[in-house]
């Protein structure tokens, strides 16, 4: 069985026909095309508090009266701002929810919530590993390479991986194309880039890099669906 997998645009995707949405930033994204109410999903995953993340997470979750998935203390965070459903969770740690299974993952990045007056730090970002229909892929949120990633493609046969590209936050080209080798999943898609003229990547360019390693790797536009 086949699983969809939709790119939203910047880091934002969602898997399974509307069953689980990731990093839902909409509304402030200038490449967007959907609104935070276009959003049908039971699940949320939040990788992140940075705005480009945590975006419209809080609003679509309340919309939707979906769970959302977080770190313990992001999670809580969204429990106040009225969030009814919030599931806390840890890196290493999974469950199973009724969409799949939500395993959290290993990000080398930070997590925090800019005021105007004020910076709420959350310590921690993560990835996500989420198996649909028996498919698993894994979004690695915002993160530097790590040695983490040859240990996931080592012990989990990845369908698709969803790695950023577009440096200065997050990895760069060059470590995005080391990432793809140490996880080996049968699909890379790259994100993270282009939305802001500080992370201008050519996502062509990893696409080329990757396959020349003999691997597989393609670009989604926002609006793409993909049959994983
Ligand atoms: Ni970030
Ligand atoms: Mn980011």
């Amino acid at each position: 069985m086949s699983v969809t997998l939709k790119y939203h645009g910047h880091s934002c995707f969602s898997i399974a026909g509307g069953g689980v949405v990731i990093d839902p930033f909409l509304s402030e994204n200038p490449s967007a095309k959907e609104r935070p109410a276009d959003i049908k999903c039971e699940g949320v995953l939040v990788t992140h508090a940075h705005s480009d993340h945590l975006g419209d997470a809080i609003q679509v979750a309340k919309a939707n009266n979906a769970v959302l998935v977080a770190t313990y203390e992001l999670a809580l965070y969204c429990q106040r701002q009225g969030v009814e459903k919030v599931f806390p969770m840890h890196i290493g740690g999974g469950h199973d929810f009724e969409f799949g299974h939500v395993k959290l993952t290993v990000a080398q990045h930070g997590s925090a919530i800019v005021t105007d007056d004020d910076i709420i730090c959350f310590d921690n970002a993560c990835g996500f590993l989420v198996t649909v229909e028996g498919k698993k892929l894994y979004h690695a949120g915002d993160t530097g390479l790590c040695a983490d990633m040859e240990l996931l493609g080592r012990l989990n046969q990845l369908d698709v991986a969803m790695l950023p590209i577009g440096d200065v936050f997050t990895m760069g080209m060059d470590d995005a194309v080391i990432a793809a080798g140490l996880l080996g999943a049968g699909l890379t898609v790259p994100m993270h880039y282009g939305t802001y003229p500080v992370i201008p990547a050519d996502p062509e360019e990893y696409v080329a890099r990757v396959q020349k390693n003999g691997l597989q790797a393609r670009v989604m536009q926002t609006g793409d669906e993909i049959e994983v």
